[in-house]
């Protein structure tokens, strides 16, 4: 564990441009630098570093972090990993923290598995390359399947002798823990004795992140019908099968240089298609596809595709899985393969550029692909296509972009032969519910209309606060310290720091924020008044606490600063800095007029359901207090009070 005394020294140490100056040419615009995103392909810079916030935010394909974030992003390490690349960046000495016996057990036992895996792993490759049985059982198996040498190096694949006792035994004779190989799912206790899970299959290793094996498949060889083909490594400590996804080591790096993850079924694909050049593949391993696994590939690319092989049956069970991803935001093709053929047996029997050429070719988006494959089906059969329909719609509904949702809408109607209004209406339907679901506190407050083909007005929820809380936040952390003169009422000026005057006044009025991020924001000015220490903006980037990194990054990294194009057609606008006064003070009014709004709607709610008079003349005073200072804040915010 590193301490955070050394994690702290690292992000005080760490500068974000010198960081990523490692890997990005940078240029000094101003305040900023600029260079090209490592991240996307670009011909003109759209990435920029802020020094003075400590982050890097590229306006071309929006991702955005602090100095840790970059190195993890950039060189897809883990968290502590980063750290510790950055601690020798610059010669930091790393401070392990100590750790609890009950932690350091955890520790110990983890890796007493990963040990034990990594022992038997070098086994069954040994058996592979050394042994009779195995030699002319497994690898003349693989061999006849085109697998090179370099291959099945890579993959690290080996062959588990047909014997009751036999890696068991052999790794208890090397010191190896009974308790482990039963917890590893290696061995099987039985009568005293640990027998072989694995006997006489070849076996495909799986690989963890950072390229540990955390378990193992098995492929049988005989054609012994009553043996599954596959047989998996349990769920272990070490295990867990909802959070891999085979080959994803080997992957990560091609993924994102391609910037499209291809998924396919099985072992065997993710191998062949490593053999031929093509490394951006993972396999579910035969089953439907989890939340943990989109999450996952989502950490390299947005798009996926699903490499199918000929098989209406497997195809149409995969449809939730896929409706999964949708939901995660990221694209989909679907490329279908010959009837007969997987992606293992297409690229063995063609060159790679033929393959390629073969997905580039077949690709198809994945709602217009359901929606020609259930068309098909549904041909004359006007109950079944209107469930169609439906069951098109609800998978569209699932895309969290409204944009992309029309385009589908578009495509779909043209495809079904529906009108496009009757599409939209269906899907606002489904919308409407699924917002109602959230449980919102005021569900029957208006519902935006999320879409609609005509051009209408967005409504905007007038009791949303969390906009302005968002900007409120914005201002704090990065003017927070920044003294502004204002006038008393005898005209006088005083000297006043932009977070006091946010926080003292919502205070003075006695009003607490819904928002967590927002409220934690204000505990740490006030934290920090109290210790007399000075808050900077690097302070909420770097933070450790990396949900707070997160927000704070998301909210700081909007280009307030202005873009280079304006100082070059030498249009002068005025700089954020230059009214703070006038900025705060009406981000402050807006919000606190909105919050106002928000409470007296739930008062009013409150004293309608409240059949105790007491209690509703405490709500009325309190209705009337807050009304009284709504009617203040709108003179000042000089517009009717929408209440
Ligand atoms: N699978 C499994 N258990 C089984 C069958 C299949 O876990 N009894 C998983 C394996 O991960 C396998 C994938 O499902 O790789 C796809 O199954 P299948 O297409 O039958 O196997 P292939 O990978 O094509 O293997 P091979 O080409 O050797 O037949
Ligand atoms: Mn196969």
């Amino acid at each position: 564990m590193i301490s955070p005394n050394t994690i702290q020294t690292i992000f005080e140490t760490a500068r974000v441009e010198e960081v990523i100056g490692d890997f990005v040419t940078l240029k000094k615009r101003g305040a900023n630098y600029l260079g090209l995103c490592p991240f996307h392909n670009e011909k003109t810079p759209s990435f920029s570093v802020s020094p003075s916030k400590g982050i890097y935010k590229c306006f071309g394909c929006g991702k955005a972090g602090n100095v840790v974030g970059f190195v993890m992003e950039h060189e897809h390490y883990s968290y502590p990993e980063a750290l510790k690349y950055l601690a020798k960046r610059y010669s930091i000495e790393i401070e392990e923290e100590e750790v609890t016996p009950e932690m350091q057990q955890q520790i110990d036992e983890k890796e007493s598995l990963l040990s034990l895996n990594s022992f038997v792993t070098k086994y069954f490759i040994q058996n592979l390359k050394e042994n009779d049985e195995g030699k002319s059982i497994g690898l003349s198996y693989l061999k006849e399947r085109g697998y090179r040498d370099s291959t099945i190096e890579k993959f690290e694949i080996g062959y588990a002798i047909d014997n009751w006792e036999d890696y068991s035994k052999h790794s208890i004779s090397n010191g190896f823990k009974k308790e482990i190989l039963v917890k590893t799912g290696l061995s099987i206790e039985k009568d005293d004795k640990l027998l072989d899970r694995f006997r006489g299959r070849v076996i495909f290793p799986i690989h963890n992140l950072t390229g540990r094996v955390i378990g193992f498949g098995g492929r049988i060889l005989s054609s012994d019908k009553s043996k599954a083909k596959y047989l998996n490594s349990p769920e272990s400590d070490i295990y867990n099968k909802s959070k891999v996804l085979y080959g994803i080591y080997h992957a990560r790096n091609a993924i994102v240089k391609q910037n499209n993850c291809f998924l396919v079924e099985g072992y065997t694909d993710v191998i062949s298609l490593h053999q031929a050049d093509i490394e951006n593949v993972v396999a579910s391993s035969g089953t439907s596809l989890t939340v943990d696994q989109i999450k996952l590939i989502s950490r390299y690319t947005q798009n996926i595709t699903i490499l199918f092989d000929g098989d209406p049956a497997g195809i149409k069970a995969s449809f939730r899985g896929i409706d999964l991803i949708l939901e995660q935001g990221l694209n989909v093709k679907i490329v279908l393969f010959p009837e007969g053929e997987d992606p293992d047996s297409y690229v063995r029997n063609h060159t790679t550029s033929e393959t390629e050429l073969f997905i580039k070719d077949s690709a198809v988006d994945f709602i217009k692909f359901k929606t020609g494959l259930l068309k098909e089906e549904t041909e004359g059969d006007p109950t079944a296509r209107s469930q169609l329909i439906k069951d098109i719609i609800l998978t569209i509904s699932k895309i969290p972009d409204g944009i992309s949702r029309s385009v589908y809408i578009k495509e779909c109607s043209v495809l079904l032969e529906v009108r496009e209004q009757t599409l939209m209406n269906e899907l606002n339907k489904l919308l409407r519910q699924k917002y109602r679901n959230k449980n919102t506190p005021f569900a029957d407050a208006p519902i935006p209309e999320i879409i609609d083909t005509a051009p209408k007005q967005i409504e905007i929820n007038p009791l949303d606060v969390s906009f302005l809380e968002n900007d409120l936040s914005r201002l704090l952390m990065q003017f927070g310290n920044v003294e502004m003169n204002v006038n008393d009422e005898d005209g006088n000026q005083h000297k006043i720091l932009i977070s006091d005057f946010i926080i003292d006044d919502l205070e003075n009025d006695g009003l607490t924020p819904d928002d967590n991020f927002f409220r934690l924001i204000i505990n740490e000015f006030k934290e920090s008044k109290k210790n007399k220490t000075v808050l900077t903006t690097s302070n909420f980037t770097n933070n450790p606490n990396t949900e707070l990194s997160a927000k704070s990054i998301e909210l700081l990294a909007t280009p307030y600063e202005l873009s280079k194009n304006w100082g070059k057609n030498k249009i002068f606008v005025k700089k954020e800095e230059d009214d703070l006064f006038n900025l705060a003070l009406s981000s402050l009014m807006s919000y606190k007029s909105r919050l106002i709004s928000k409470k007296l709607k739930n008062i009013t709610e409150q004293m309608r359901n409240n059949p105790d008079d007491a209690e509703i003349f405490l709500l009325q005073q309190e209705f009337f207090e807050l009304k009284k200072l709504a009617n203040l804040i709108d003179g000042e915010l000089n517009r009717p009070f929408n209440y």
